[in-house]
């Protein structure tokens, strides 16, 4: 059985409840692909036919996971972005027919090749910062051909690149223009046709809505969490993003894996948030480009103990954004999360966001060994910087998928 044994490196375990749970000078051994042991140098096994990394106390954390983003998308958003530099609101541009459908007409004109091609850099940006697993999103196809081609093309990264994906369906992202004025049968087409279909061909992970004055109504949503539980698929939602619809207190009461965005989600309903175990997944990068001032209600969520994870959230419209380091640094300076929170938002409580925890998300031994060494010491050194990558080495699995950095 392959061993690596990694020596001299400060270990961001993210193992307890709050913080880092850093070890300096510690040591961790790799079997097959997973974590086998974990202490201090001192008590560390002998390296026997191990690979030996002397990691020169660099810090090594989990494999960074990014458990929100729409990265399968044809086209760009640029001239949107300029029609809101002349004061058009994304609402606004949502209302004339642009935003999200824009990007489905773009979807829809695209073959899997294309769609796959166009992703690349993309991807290739998140896995350079030691992203180890990545959830995609549907929700620009809008119909059942292309909202699986969507989650074909997300399925096939796995095969390409060394990265866990889990797919999410979000059918009802946004009504289709062959829709309009009639919601109510969009969401019958949804629930009866296109999530069964996709489900069918063993694309979902789980089940999404968008929540909004824009997209659909909470009973709306409720109809889609009902057929996906009825299929057994676990659910999250977009919700409270520009407004309050009480989709976030619906999801949970529901059980919803996560609730994202919720600028808008009223303190005094964090509360039902904490009686469930649902995640709060807060997207600095949506709030950022949309130039957001509601705040999410961060001292709630404190006060109730309610995870918090951080995503991307990238997408052609409200967040093109493929930096998950630069996340965590707007989710530093915009939120005020703590540089640890910030950790734990793209590591452990992002694993919980997708049903993830028992398998990933921290180093624990008999989780799968899916970490980073990082040129840096501090671990606040991750949210502090801008524009700098210091991933020197990656693996994932127990397999390295890029170790140019490993010497000192
Ligand atoms: O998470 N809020 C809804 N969906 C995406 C935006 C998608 C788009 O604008 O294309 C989001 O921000
Ligand atoms: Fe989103």
């Amino acid at each position: 059985m392959p061993q690596t044994l990694f020596i001299n490196a400060s270990i961001a375990c993210l193992d307890g409840a709050s913080g880092y749970g850093l070890r300096e000078h510690g040591a961790l051994l790799v079997e097959a692909d997973k974590i086998a042991w974990l202490g201090s140098m001192q008590d560390r096994p002998e390296s026997g036919d191990a690979e030996v990394v002397d990691c020169a106390d660099r810090l090594l954390t989990p494999g960074l996971i990014d458990c929100h983003s729409h990265l399968v998308y044809g086209g760009d958003r640029a001239d949107e972005f300029e029609m809101r530099l002349e004061g058009a609101s994304y609402a606004e541009i949502a209302q004339q027919g642009g935003g999200i459908v824009s990007t489905v007409n773009a979807t829809r004109a695209a073959s899997e090749a294309e769609l796959f091609a166009q992703l690349q850099p993309r991807l290739n940006c998140l896995l350079e910062e030691g992203m180890t697993t990545l959830e995609i999103k549907s929700g620009y196809g809008l119909d059942s051909d292309n909202e699986i081609k969507m989650l074909r093309v997300a399925q096939q990264l796995e095969n390409e690149f060394q990265v866990r994906i889990q797919k999410t369906f979000l059918g009802a992202h946004a009504l289709p223009p062959e829709y309009a004025g009639r919601s109510d049968d969009y969401i019958a087409l949804v629930c009866d046709e296109m999530l069964p279909r996709a489900h069918a061909e063993g694309l979902v992970d789980a089940v999404d809505v968008f929540i909004e004055s824009i997209a659909f109504n909470l009973e709306q949503g409720a109809r889609v969490f009902a057929s996906a539980q009825a299929l057994g698929l676990p659910i999250k939602a977009h919700v409270e993003q520009l407004s309050d619809l009480g989709g976030a207190v619906m999801a949970a009461a529901r059980g919803a894996l996560s609730v994202d965005h919720i600028e808008y989600l009223a303190p005094a309903d964090v509360a039902r948030l904490a009686q469930s175990e649902t995640v709060a997944v807060l997207l600095p990068g949506a709030f950022y480009v949309l130039r957001e001032t509601q705040l999410p209600p961060l001292t709630a969520l404190r006060e109730h103990g309610v995870p918090i994870a951080l995503a991307t959230d990238a997408n052609p419209g409200s967040s093109p954004i493929t930096s998950i380091l630069l996340v965590m640094n707007m989710a530093c300076t915009l939120f005020r999360l703590t540089p640890a929170e910030a950790l734990r938002g793209v590591t452990i409580n992002a694993a919980r966001a997708l049903g993830l925890q028992a398998e990933i998300g921290s180093l624990e031994v008999g989780k799968q060994a899916d970490m980073v060494l990082w040129n840096v010491v501090k671990p606040a050194m991750l949210s502090y910087q801008m524009g700098i990558n210091p991933c020197a080495a990656v693996m994932q699995a127990g397999r390295w998928r890029s170790k140019a950095g490993l010497a000192a």
